[in-house]
């Protein structure tokens, strides 16, 4: 481990040298194990926030919880981290001209490197990012890319928009036409907030994308413990968020099952 610093409430930069990915899609994630210690057994799953390949230096950006992320936060330079992946499906980058990001809390996570990588390919891309208050948000200036704008929104009101993020995009594609604005959304946060981000884009039309969240347990798709349900062509089937998410269509995901 290299460095681990705190960008908000709770929530911390971690960077990790040395560790040999090879190509990683944003929206991927890697399974951990914060220590060789057999508590906590079980591996947590924390999305890529950013990966220098020629370096081999990874970033994630986690919230403290419970057990793993109260031990990674007080973790010192040059400790050890056991890191799998990448693993998981990502987000879509091809065929897309105009990217709307949209993170409520942690789930910008892997937002920040799906913007670097969006805006490296020629996309424009603007994210939108809403936190409880702006306590709970990381620094204005700290961006994906110097070309991605970020509109901030906080439900106190102490950053930009006052609201949530969902009410944000609302208004947002209401003022600007869609040919202006975006032909993909790519969403993450808390499940409620991507159940709304997927009814806001199906009204306007647009293409979206989410990243769920689940409670792991082997994260590589053995254990099934991971299901969510999803409309497919033969009726609801039951997907694997660690295998065949935890990126998915947006529009194919059942959120109220
Ligand atoms: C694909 C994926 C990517 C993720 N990426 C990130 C990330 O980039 N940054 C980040 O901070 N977190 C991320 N998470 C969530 C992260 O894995 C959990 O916060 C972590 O495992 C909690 O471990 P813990 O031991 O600290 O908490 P625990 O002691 O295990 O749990 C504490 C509390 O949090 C709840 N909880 C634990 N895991 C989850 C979960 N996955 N979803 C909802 N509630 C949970 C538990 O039910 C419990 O109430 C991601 C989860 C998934 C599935
Ligand atoms: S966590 Fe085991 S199948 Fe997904």
């Amino acid at each position: 481990m290299k460095s681990i610093d705190p960008t908000a409430r709770d929530c911390y930069l971690l960077e990790i040298e040395g560790v040999e990915l090879g190509p990683v899609i944003p929206g991927q994630f890697v399974h951990l194990r914060v220590l060789p210690a057999t508590d906590p057994f079980l591996r947590r799953p924390f999305s890529v926030h950013s990966y220098d390949t020629g370096n081999r230096l990874l970033s994630l950006l986690f919230q403290e919880r419970g057990k793993a992320t109260g031990i990674l936060k007080e973790l010192k330079p040059g400790t050890a981290i056991d890191v799998m992946g990448p693993l998981g499906n990502g987000f879509t980058l091809n065929g897309v001209a105009r990217a709307l990001l949209v993170g409520g809390g942690i789930g910008i996570a892997p937002l920040y490197y799906l913007g670097r990588r969006l805006r490296e390919a020629g996309v424009e891309t603007r994210m939108l990012a809403g936190g409880a208050t702006s306590l709970d948000l990381p620094a204005e200036n700290y961006k994906p890319h110097p070309e991605v704008q970020i509109l901030w929104s906080t439900e106190d009101g102490s950053r930009g928009y006052r609201g949530t993020v969902v009410a944000m995009l609302k208004e947002h594609l209401l003022k600007n036409p869609r040919e202006e604005t975006a032909d993909m959304i790519y969403s993450c946060g808390p499940t409620a907030m991507l159940s709304e981000v997927v009814k806001t884009a199906s009204n306007h039309r647009i293409p979206v994308e989410v990243s769920l969240e689940a409670v792991f347990a082997c994260g590589v798709g053995a254990c099934l413990g991971c299901v969510h349900p999803v409309n497919a062509r033969e009726g609801t089937r039951y997907l694997r968020v660690c295998k065949e998410g935890p990126v998915f269509n947006g529009k194919e995901v059942i959120f109220d099952a």
